[in-house]
């Protein structure tokens, strides 16, 4: 069996929603100590919709193929969906990752809610 899905393959090799968004109401960015791979997250929101979202990732594959999914899963979803998002639903939207590849999906869950805390925050302060 090959070691990574197609689906994992296809999102390395064309990842969706790679950039920035200039004027995004919520920036999450989160590392991974052992590895070492940043992932950083910009969230546009109106009326609790996710508008838009990319994301820009210093990282291995799976962590590029996690944050590409990760962003479709999120696009277009109401924020009450996107805080259920779980690095689980983005492996499993993935066809599966190798088992020591598995952190790389919980750094697109974390980079996602920490968007979502900072916009929270902005929210709150009035920004
Ligand atoms: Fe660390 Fe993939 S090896 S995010």
């Amino acid at each position: 069996m090959a070691l990574y899905s197609e689906k994992v393959m296809d999102h390395f090799r064309n990842p969706r929603n790679v950039g920035v968004i200039e004027d995004a109401n919520g920036i999450g960015e989160v590392g991974n100590a052992k590895c070492g791979d940043i992932m950083k997250m910009y969230l546009k929101i109106e009326n609790d919709i996710v508008q838009d979202v990319k994301f820009e990732t210093f990282g291995c594959g799976s962590a590029i193929a996690s944050s590409s999914m990760a962003t479709e899963l999120i696009k277009g979803q109401p924020l009450s969906e996107v805080r259920k998002l779980t690095n689980k639903a983005v492996a499993e939207a993935l066809d599966g990752l190798p088992a020591y590849k598995m952190h790389c999906s919980v750094l697109a869950e974390e980079a996602i809610q920490s968007a979502l805390e900072d916009y929270e925050r902005r929210k709150q302060s009035g920004e």
